[in-house]
């Protein structure tokens, strides 16, 4: 049996319904989180926990329960489920009202759902790499929002999916930002650099995790943007996010970058990632 969470309720997949005038459903309007589970425990869930309800508070949306209801509900949920190695994915819309583009009354409640996914850790692409494309950023100013609004960021994805690549690396004119699902750092002479967490990056947790191991690992870290042209000139490029931890990119497509393989400092990362993860989740 799947269960799934419907506005602070388990039930069964099948039974779960949402209004067709649900503003998430209508515009976007909602925000969402992404959360890893390993071994049947989350990993960095507060951190996760307390972003969504940045995001929350950036939108003007007050969530209708506190952080320790929300954390213990999606406990309940990945056990219930008996995930092992997989995600949750949780989303809060504004709620269902007569479609008019302002927000509506204060008593509208946000709707709440989530449910689960298992998910092997991606193995033979963390050890191997994988290949990216450059695509124009053409999204919004405030992309610090995990907001429901994803079209810029699918669209993004496509256009690499259909040259046979993992992940779009975005850039605003010549200065990279992120991939369309990821963060995305460079390594040249030993130091790692990526865009400092401003309204044009989301602020990744496995971007944070990273800084972390960083800091303890004294590998030297530019929170600075940088060019297209030094992407290109790398000598290793990685991308971070929840569902691909730290993931090599041996090849920028067209042939500009090319790396083969994944790099030192990748790989040392990546190794201490997996230290933090059993030190988490066993
Ligand atoms: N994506 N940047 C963007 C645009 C993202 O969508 C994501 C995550 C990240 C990395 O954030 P984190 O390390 O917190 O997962 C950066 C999630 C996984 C998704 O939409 O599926």
């Amino acid at each position: 049996m799947n269960y799934v969470i419907l506005n602070g309720q388990i039930l069964e997949r099948n039974e779960a319904k949402v209004d067709i005038e649900d503003r998430g459903y209508q515009f976007g309007d909602g925000i969402y989180e992404v959360i890893r589970v390993y071994n049947g425990t989350f990993f960095t869930a507060d951190e996760h926990l307390t972003r969504l309800f940045e995001s929350a508070e950036k939108i003007g949306m007050t969530l209708p329960c506190t952080f320790e209801e929300l954390k213990n509900l999606l406990a309940s949920l990945v056990q219930r489920n008996k995930v092992n190695d997989g995600i949750i994915y949780l989303q809060f819309s504004r709620g269902v009202a007569a479609r008019q583009h302002h927000y509506p009354d204060k008593n509208v409640e946000p709707a709440f759902t989530a449910y689960t996914k298992e998910m092997p850790r991606p193995k033979d692409k963390l050890e191997n790499g994988v290949q990216a494309k450059l695509v124009e950023d053409v999204r919004w100013l405030r992309c610090d929002i995990k907001s429901l609004n994803l079209l810029g960021n699918i669209m993004a994805k496509q256009e690499a999916a259909e040259a046979g690549c993992f992940e779009a690396i975005l850039h605003r004119g010549d200065k990279v930002t992120e991939g369309s699902s990821s963060n995305m750092f460079i390594v040249k002479d030993g130091t790692i650099k990526t865009h400092p967490a401003t309204n044009l990056i989301l602020n990744g947790i496995t971007r944070r995790v990273i800084l972390d191991i960083c800091k303890e690992q004294n590998i030297p870290v530019q929170e600075e943007e940088f060019t297209v042209e030094e992407l290109l000139s790398a000598d290793e490029i990685f991308l971070a996010s929840t569902t691909s931890e730290v993931m090599p990119i041996v090849k920028v497509t067209g042939g500009e970058f090319e790396a083969g393989e994944p790099g030192e400092i990748t790989k040392k990362l990546q190794a201490v990632f997996e230290k933090k993860i059993t030190q988490q989740c066993g």
